[in-house]
């Protein structure tokens, strides 16, 4: 039993990478971020917030690996300069406040 409970927690940080592709990355920055570099465009598609483009049916994402990855790539098509931890903390952010995936 205890070397059960030994292997848990030698796995607990790898499944909690798992369920949150971005890590610990704070969705608080990542808002920031967000509006600096992302909103204006996605007003100009959809009107009001912009967060329309995230809500739409159709959306193009349906995982926290797919908000991680379509992150980076507007990041770099839109030469935000962002690092990993700031993409993190962007997706973080969309997922908190629109997509809601939990995995
Ligand atoms: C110049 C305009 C423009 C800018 C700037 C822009 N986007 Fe977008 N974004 C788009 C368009 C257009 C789409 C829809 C693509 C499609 O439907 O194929 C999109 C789609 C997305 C989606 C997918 C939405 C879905 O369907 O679920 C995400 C996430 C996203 N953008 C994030 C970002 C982030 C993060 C940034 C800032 C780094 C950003 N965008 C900057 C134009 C832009």
């Amino acid at each position: 039993m205890k070397k059960l409970i030994v292997t848990l927690a030698a796995l607990w940080p790898l499944t909690t990478l798992a369920a949150d592709p971005w890590g610990k990355a704070d969705p608080v920055a990542g808002h920031d971020l967000h509006e600096k570099a992302c909103v204006a465009c996605h007003v100009r598609l959809y009107g009001g917030d912009g967060s329309k483009m995230y809500t739409r049916d159709g959306r193009l994402l349906s995982s926290k690996l797919d908000i991680l990855q379509r992150v980076a790539a507007c990041n770099a098509q839109v030469h935000a300069g962002w690092f990993p931890d700031e993409e993190g903390a962007v997706a973080a952010y969309l997922n908190k406040q629109y997509y809601h995936f939990k995995d």
